[in-house]
């Protein structure tokens, strides 16, 4: 927790000068007004591997979700979301055992907060009540996971506002940012019920100014790579549409995936008894390529797409892990529209949208690659592109996609930003 920060994330600042107006009934406050942030993310490469024990690439972006408040002292948590204009609040106390009755009762943005207040909770993790005003910057439902950038400052939020009862750093501290994010994944499947991977929650938790995260899902091992190439963009266009993470297909996706991984693992059993390495095959990760081209023929047809795809893309963010070493954006770029193919054609989780804008990237000259972003169905398309398109990519998108599917799409360009932090704004 950095105490003594000097400059809040916008977000951050506007909740602070927020506060007093929205909270202006007498409360006992026991503390001082304080801030905590957590950006949003954009996934470089490793689209629905993270549930399939696999490799992501993600980069936490210049976006994020603060709260501003203060401590109360009766254990109420009280908040008031800027985007929505609303006020929600809900109990510590008898929490986790509470939290389908007091879910029910909450509007959807505020589920979240409560999930992981009741997750920190089930861990043990002393908590206090406090009132906040809760503004943000990352799009909302766009797939740049605005939704575990709330999870996350919620965390910070309770780190900050329980005044030391609870830390959050990577040494001697109450829970490692990575606690941090499991227990932010598994605040997201209870607030909304999709059987989310930790993706997003760890990049969330993970990031770092100029610099890529390579996770394995698995081992929950991470390493830093350099993403900070001076004369290349990453570009977020938003195709406008909300379709909230399909909860359902993404459920079904990754059923299927278990599915696929028990019938490999029974099909490579029976042609090679002897291979003791695959009796333990356990998820898509521990299946090889060349194990998936010789025995996926013998898989019905939706999972040998589903199984083709997620191996494929795991081999895909492990050689770009390599070509990031050498800054080889051009092969980088290659290997995002493999990445959508895939995701279109054998993961099928894009969008008529989604494809458009796809499509129209990949005829400007200088646009090195681009693929849809996140869960799919709706939301952003990721695009690498080199510095003197960025115009020309605006200019075409501007031009082509309202006329193509009758709906306006928006573009920013993302930085690759810190994590989460904290800080009080003043002393009384
Ligand atoms: C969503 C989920 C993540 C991940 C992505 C797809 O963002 O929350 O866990 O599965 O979809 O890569």
């Amino acid at each position: 927790m950095n105490k003594h920060a000097v400059a809040f994330p916008p977000p951050a600042q506007a909740a602070l000068e927020r506060f007093p107006i929205v909270f202006s009934d007498a409360v006992d406050y026991a503390g001082p007004l304080g801030a905590a942030w957590a950006p949003g993310r954009v996934n470089l490469i490793g689209e629905h591997t993270d549930y399939n024990d696999g490799f992501v690439l993600p980069i936490a972006v210049d976006r994020v979700t603060a709260f501003a408040g203060r401590t109360r002292s009766d254990g109420i948590v009280r908040l008031w979301s800027a985007y929505f204009q609303e006020y929600a609040q809900f109990l510590l106390e008898g929490l986790p055992a509470s939290f389908e009755q007091q879910r029910a009762k909450l509007p959807e943005w505020a589920r979240y907060a409560l999930g992981v207040v009741a997750e920190l909770t089930r861990k043990g993790v002393k908590l206090a009540g406090f009132d906040a005003v809760i503004d943000g910057d990352v799009p909302l439902g766009g797939g740049m996971s605005s939704s575990a950038a709330l999870e996350v400052a919620t965390a910070q939020a309770c780190a900050l506002f329980s005044e030391g009862r609870f830390t959050i750093a990577a040494e001697d501290a109450t829970l490692t940012p990575m606690q941090v994010a499991a227990i932010c994944q598994r605040a997201e499947q209870i607030a909304s019920g999709v059987q989310c991977g930790i993706l997003d929650q760890a990049a969330s938790c993970l990031g770092r100014p100029g610099q890529a995260i390579l996770l394995d899902c698995r081992s929950l091992e991470y390493r830093y790579l350099p993403f900070d190439a001076p004369t290349i963009s990453l570009m977020v266009i938003d195709t406008g549409v909300r379709r909230e993470l399909a909860a359902s297909a993404y459920n079904e996706r990754r059923r299927q995936c278990e599915e696929a991984t028990t019938m490999l693992r029974e099909i490579i059993l029976q042609h090679e008894p002897a291979n003791e390495a695959a009796r333990s095959i356990s998820a898509l990760r521990d299946i090889t390529q060349e194990q998936f081209d010789r025995y996926g023929a013998d898989l019905p047809e939706v999972l040998r797409r589903r199984a083709g795809y997620v191996i494929a893309e795991d081999g895909r963010v492990l050689q770009t892990v390599k070509l990031l070493e050498t800054n080889a954006f051009e092969e980088i770029g290659e290997l995002l529209w493999q990445s959508h193919a895939g995701l279109r054609d054998e993961y099928q989780v894009s969008s008529v949208e989604l494809d458009t804008l796809v499509e129209i990237a990949g005829q400007v000259p200088g646009v090195l690659g681009a693929r849809m972003l996140g869960g799919g169905f709706g939301g952003c398309t990721i695009n690498l592109v080199r510095d003197e398109s960025v115009e020309a990519l605006r200019q075409a998108v501007e031009q082509q996609y309202p006329a193509r599917t009758g709906r306006q799409a928006s573009i920013d360009i993302c930085r690759a930003a810190g994590g989460p932090g904290s800080a009080w704004a003043s002393q009384a």
